[in-house]
């Protein structure tokens, strides 16, 4: 299986990657990665304060397309399962600024995953959060509560298979992602 989780900064991507990776690797017997983007330019995109949005974007898609040469096709053919926060959904979300976004990224044809997970948060809750964890945010968590806001109605306006995490604690986020992917397998 190939699984991605989205959502916007904070909303607790990594915890749940974390959980899902053990049970699915224990769920199907089957040796499951876990990975995120940015993969390989993460130091170069996330530095820099001046590129221009398209620069962003053609560096995120640079980064997927060694990120799915490298890792997630040479994995899923081994038959293993493949966990990736952030994925297409994100660029879509994040760099919804560049026009025709959606069309620029399928011209890519990146794999699918099976499933494309949002973690949907309010984005106040999410960014007190990434405010406490560090004071050094990266760029785009540098933007504010705007850009979020932005970002998280853009991740709304997607098909995906979306949990409201507002009222739950991380196990019961957990459980609703299980009972998702229990339908799938
Ligand atoms: P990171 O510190 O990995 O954040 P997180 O733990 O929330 O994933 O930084 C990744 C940042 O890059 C995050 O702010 C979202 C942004 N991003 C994009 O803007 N476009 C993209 O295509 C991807 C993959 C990430």
């Amino acid at each position: 299986m190939f699984i991605t989780i989205e959502g916007i900064d904070g909303c607790g991507k990594s915890t749940q990657a974390g959980k899902i990776s053990k049970w699915l690797e224990a769920r199907t017997g089957r040796k499951t990665i876990r990975t995120a983007e940015p993969y390989m330019l993460r130091e170069i995109i996330l530095g820099s304060k001046n590129f221009c949005a398209l620069s962003d974007l053609l560096l995120f898609l640079a980064d997927r397309a060694e990120h799915v040469d490298k890792i997630i096709l040479p994995e899923l053919e081994n038959n293993h399962n493949v966990i990736c926060e952030r994925y297409n959904e994100s660029t879509v979300a994040y760099q919804s600024v560049i026009p025709n976004i959606k069309d620029i990224i399928n011209a890519c044809k990146f794999p699918e995953p099976d499933i494309k997970i949002f973690l949907d948060i309010s984005p106040e809750v999410a960014f007190s959060r990434v405010k406490e964890r560090n004071n050094k945010n990266d760029k785009f968590e540098a933007e504010g509560l705007m850009f979020m806001k932005r970002v998280s109605s853009a991740y709304r306006n997607l098909n995906l298979t979306r949990i409201f995490c507002d009222n739950l604690n991380e196990d019961e986020v957990f459980e609703a992602v299980i009972s998702k992917l229990e339908a799938l397998i």
